[in-house]
């Protein structure tokens, strides 16, 4: 059995990715718009990643006989006034999500629950990675955006982008 309050966590991340999944398909949306396609399809399959950790969790959940109950998801609420703005809210939203799982983790340690910190070691290393790409992403604005060619190419760059399925599986 799992602990009731690690339980009760895992199931709010559950909600958490998902508002994730939510706020970079917002992003996908407003690149989209502004003709960025390579940028609009970054943040569409990191919509489907953030989906593939909310279904990671709730097959955990499963897995360990907890179910889980699906609260609302919140509205996007991020005003997006400049190519740069998504990415720094994304850098901002990865850094608060790896707060959250570090939270689940000194929940699982507290009661001795190894099976759970095993799980979520691969979150913790995902969310290196999606701090790591999150800051690039800004750098590389900085460097190359302000120039129509060098915003061009880097659109370009993440036009190649493509959907792997989470090398976790349960
Ligand atoms: Fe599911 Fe971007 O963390």
């Amino acid at each position: 059995m799992l602990d009731t309050k690690v339980a009760k966590l895992i199931n709010e991340q559950i909600n958490k990715e998902l508002y994730s999944a939510y706020l970079y398909l917002d992003f996908s949306i407003y690149y989209e718009e502004q003709g960025l396609d390579g940028f609009s399809n970054w943040y569409m399959i990191q919509a489907q990643e953030e989906r593939d950790h909310a279904m990671l969790m709730l097959k955990y959940l499963q897995q360990n006989g907890v179910r889980a109950t699906l609260d609302a998801v919140a509205k996007p609420d991020k005003v997006l006034g400049g190519l740069m703005d998504p990415l720094k809210f994304g850098f901002e939203h990865e850094q608060y999500v790896t707060s959250l799982i570090n939270d689940i983790y000194a929940a699982a340690y507290d009661v001795r629950d190894f099976r759970t910190m095993q799980f979520l070691d691969w979150f913790v290393k995902e969310q290196l990675e999606e701090e790591k790409s999150a800051d690039d992403m800004i750098k590389k604005m900085e460097l190359f955006g302000n120039d129509s060619k060098g915003l061009y190419s880097l659109d370009a760059e993440y036009a190649t982008r493509v959907y792997t399925a989470p090398s976790l599986t349960l």
